[in-house]
């Protein structure tokens, strides 16, 4: 339940998630009173940070990452318990069809209720990310079949992953209650860390305006949005799209806010327009995961953080280790 890092980790992959960027992007962000993360997906940023921040929220459009961070706040033991089941492929193509006709309404009743919940869906969700292989689980473009009363009709079907180390799918030794064990375990203590993290649902630039942000002192905004390139199909945004050009735009108006320490992700070239307004990049290494093609795993290879220009730059960080050795020699 740890991430390489130390710090608490996602209990499940999420494609695109950022785990591994997480030492680069806070040495950018620092240690900022607020944090905003308006694409949370897996919520990896904010659980991979190395303090507790004081004012911290994040958001996503999709209604199974709301529906599952309420469930765990409420009622973590019910969540572990329907995540906790073998890798089956029936269960897998069964559980993702159904988790597909529950999509329609999840969203409407999470607003209309703050008292909702589904432990059911939220642990199933959790399952299936661990057991499903890359993108479209869950997906707006399954969302969008025109028949779904004949369960599953036009489902994609894929063998689940066999790798034994995902999420809480892991190899753990012992009988089926050391995994329980170990389930209930981890989604108690990611119930803790998220007890005082505002939790939104819906489009990313709700989180941005003045009140959530600059209003409490300076902010670490950390954008992730679905990439231009890579067609990478998310259960809300769907594939590719212009929603990152978007996102840069606001950076360009935004990144000059001395209260605010801003960090882009997105393959190399993409945001470079940034550089030419104080904006400088930094580098990180992703997992080639299920990269395939030679194209997927050259974007795997460039990923890269445009940061704001009140990041603190790389420059500092070794000035100060400098200052530090030549006091202690
Ligand atoms: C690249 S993923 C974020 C991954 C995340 N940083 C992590 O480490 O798990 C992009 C996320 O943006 C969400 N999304 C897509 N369109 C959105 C929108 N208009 N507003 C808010 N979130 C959106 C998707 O649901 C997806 O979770």
């Amino acid at each position: 339940m740890k991430s390489r890092a130390g710090t608490l980790a996602a209990p499940f992959p999420y494609f695109g998630g950022k785990s591994l960027a997480c030492a680069e992007v806070w040495a950018a962000l620092g240690d900022p009173v607020n944090y905003v993360e308006p694409f949370s997906g897996s919520a990896a940023m904010l659980l991979g940070r190395p303090t507790e921040g004081h004012i911290e929220t994040i958001n996503d459009a999709d209604g199974f990452v709301a529906n599952f961070w309420r469930a765990i706040s409420l009622d973590a033991d019910a969540v572990a318990k329907h995540a906790d089941w073998p890798v089956n492929e029936a269960d897998l193509y069964a559980r993702h069809s159904w988790l597909v006709r529950q999509s329609q309404t999840l969203i409407e009743r999470l607003l209309a209720d703050p008292d909702y919940y589904d432990s059911k869906i939220a642990g199933w969700w959790c399952w299936g990310l661990c057991s499903w292989i890359g993108d479209g689980w869950c997906s707006s473009v399954n969302h969008k079949l025109p028949s779904l009363g004949d369960a599953g009709r036009g489902i994609p079907r894929q063998i689940p992953s066999l790798s034994a180390s995902a999420g809480i799918n892991r190899q753990i030794p012992g009988l089926c209650n050391s995994r329980s064990q170990f389930i209930r375990e981890w989604f108690e203590k990611l119930q803790d860390r998220l007890r005082n993290v505002r939790v939104t649902c819906g489009d990313w630039s709700r989180v941005l305006n003045e009140s959530v942000t600059t209003r409490h002192g300076l902010t670490g905004v950390f954008l992730d949005p679905p990439y231009t390139k890579g067609n990478m199909d998310y259960a809300v945004g769907g594939v590719g799209g212009t929603l990152a050009d978007v996102v840069r735009a606001w950076c360009v108006e935004n990144g000059n806010n001395p209260l605010l320490r801003i960090v882009l992700c997105g393959h190399a070239g993409e945001h470079d327009e940034l550089l030419s307004h104080g904006w400088h990049l930094r580098k990180w290494k992703a997992h080639k995961g299920y990269a395939l093609s030679d194209e997927a795993v050259a974007n795997t290879a460039s990923e890269t953080l445009w940061c704001s220009p009140h990041c603190i730059p790389e420059r500092k960080i070794q000035e100060s280790l400098f200052d530090f050795e030549t006091e202690a020699a």
